[in-house]
């Protein structure tokens, strides 16, 4: 590994200003030093690898090698969420989890999917500003609360938005990463206002399940009861699939308007293959370029539990290790014009090799919703730019890295009924 000159560091600290993100210098690092690296962080040192071989031996060849559960606050919030646990534990919650989001079972959402979407959009008034960054959450917010625990959150949107809001940004990166004994206050009340509704819930099935009645529902929620898994078990599998379901898709969709907005042609390509055609292949590449150039979830986070090789580089036992999806997708080795938005690269079904393209992870941990994910995308996209006008103000858009890759500070767009679609 080559050693961080002064001149590398300010290149890191130029792109850090200039794109007023992280990713800036992690890209200047993976051009001068290689597809494996250390950020030299006082108290923050993590590995980060990136390339089909890397992506290939952590998440398939070489897992065994590295470990899921870490000592960071996604940890402490999640508990023994599938997302965290490792080995026996883990596989025997993803294998309870799999039935309801099996791609069999999606086609049964549609119509929810739509409905959910609708509702959101009906509270726009013609000409209106709107963040869909904001918007786009309450969509993805109903619709996983709904698909994986038959609950209706529409009205109590106002009670857990605040507390969501505040979950995510207690996972997110912040200077807990540098001093890990920061007091980080104005948390506990919301994290337990979260608790307390997924409890409710929980009981209010557990209720509804008299020996007179048979549960009507075969969602998720139902098949973690039927597992007998106790309530704190349940609410750890809960808010994984909330948090991961929802803040993912979230900055799926908004991406994709911010890049629509900053290609009209494409768009109008777009709207005038969704008005002709039943499914849009176009549609498809859309979600497909917006995935690689924005991966919500932009790193794989791991703690190396034996040595690894990556070359003649070693990540030794111990530390953290991140496989770096975004500088996957963003590599000129892989990728021609890696920084453009071009959805044709993915036109004819135009395959990639393995592991270059990952924005689902991979192998036997790859994402348990990647399926739900993008027939949500598909249905809220198709459904909203066949009934909306969408009219980017062009305001300036940075990747922010919370917990997902976020446009910040939000994308305002200009909403309007379709003329033809007015009543
Ligand atoms: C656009 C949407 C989504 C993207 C881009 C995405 C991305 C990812 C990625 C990259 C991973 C693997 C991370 C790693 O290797 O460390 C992952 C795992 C996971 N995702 Fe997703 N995800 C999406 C939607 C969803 C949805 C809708 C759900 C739930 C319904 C979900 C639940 C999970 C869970 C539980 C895991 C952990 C799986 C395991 O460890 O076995 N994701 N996701």
């Amino acid at each position: 590994m080559k050693p961080i000159s002064p001149s590398l560091g300010r290149a890191a600290l130029l792109a850090l200003l200039k794109e007023r993100s992280p990713l800036g210098p992690l890209k200047v690092m993976a051009k001068h030093v290689g597809r494996f690296f250390q950020i030299p962080l006082p108290g923050f040192r993590p590995y980060v690898v990136f390339g089909p071989e890397a992506n290939r031996k952590v998440l398939v060849t070489e897992r065994e090698k590295v470990l899921w559960r870490n000592t960071d606050p996604v940890t402490d919030l999640l508990r023994r969420g599938v997302l965290i646990v490792d080995g026996e534990e883990h596989d025997r919650y993803r294998a309870l989890m799999e039935p309801p989001l099996h791609p069999s079972r999606l086609p049964a959402y549609t119509d929810m999917m739509i409905w959910q979407t609708e509702r959101v959009a009906s509270t726009w008034r013609d000409g209106d500003i709107v963040d869909m960054l904001v918007e786009s959450r309450k969509i993805a917010l109903l619709i996983i609360m709904q698909a994986l625990f038959s609950k209706d959150v529409w009205d109590d949107l106002p009670r857990i938005w605040t507390p969501i809001l505040k979950a995510i940004e207690y996972i997110s990166p912040g200077a807990w990463i540098l001093w890990r004994k920061i007091p980080r206050p104005g948390y506990k009340k919301h994290l337990r206002a979260l608790d307390d509704y997924l409890y409710q819930i929980i009981a209010s099935r557990r209720a509804s399940m008299t020996s007179y009645q048979l549960p009507a529902t075969n969602d998720l929620l139902q098949h973690l009861i039927d597992a007998g898994l106790t309530d704190d078990l349940i609410r750890d599998q809960m808010l994984t699939m909330l948090i991961a379901g929802h803040d993912t898709s979230t900055a799926l969709l908004a991406w994709t308007f911010v890049l629509l907005g900053e290609h009209p042609d494409i768009h109008q390509r777009l709207i005038e293959e969704l008005d002709t055609l039943d499914k849009s292949p176009l549609l498809d590449q859309v979600i497909k370029e917006s995935l690689r150039l924005y991966p919500p979830i932009h790193i794989g986070n791991r703690r190396v539990a034996e040595e690894m090789d990556f070359g003649d580089c070693k990540a030794p036992a111990g530390e953290r290790l991140f496989y770096s999806i975004y500088l996957t997708h963003r590599d000129p080795a892989i990728w021609e014009n890696p920084d453009s938005f071009c959805p044709e690269r993915f036109a004819h079904g135009r395959k990639t090799p393995p592991f270059s393209y990952v924005p689902f992870g991979g192998g036997p941990r790859a994402c348990i919703g990647g399926a739900f994910g993008q027939a949500e995308a598909r249905v809220v996209l198709s459904y909203l730019l066949r009934n909306y006008q969408f009219q980017f103000t062009h305001h300036p858009i940075h990747p922010h890295m919370g917990a997902t890759l976020e446009p910040r500070p939000g994308v305002r767009m200009r909403v309007s009924k379709r003329a033809e679609n007015r009543e």
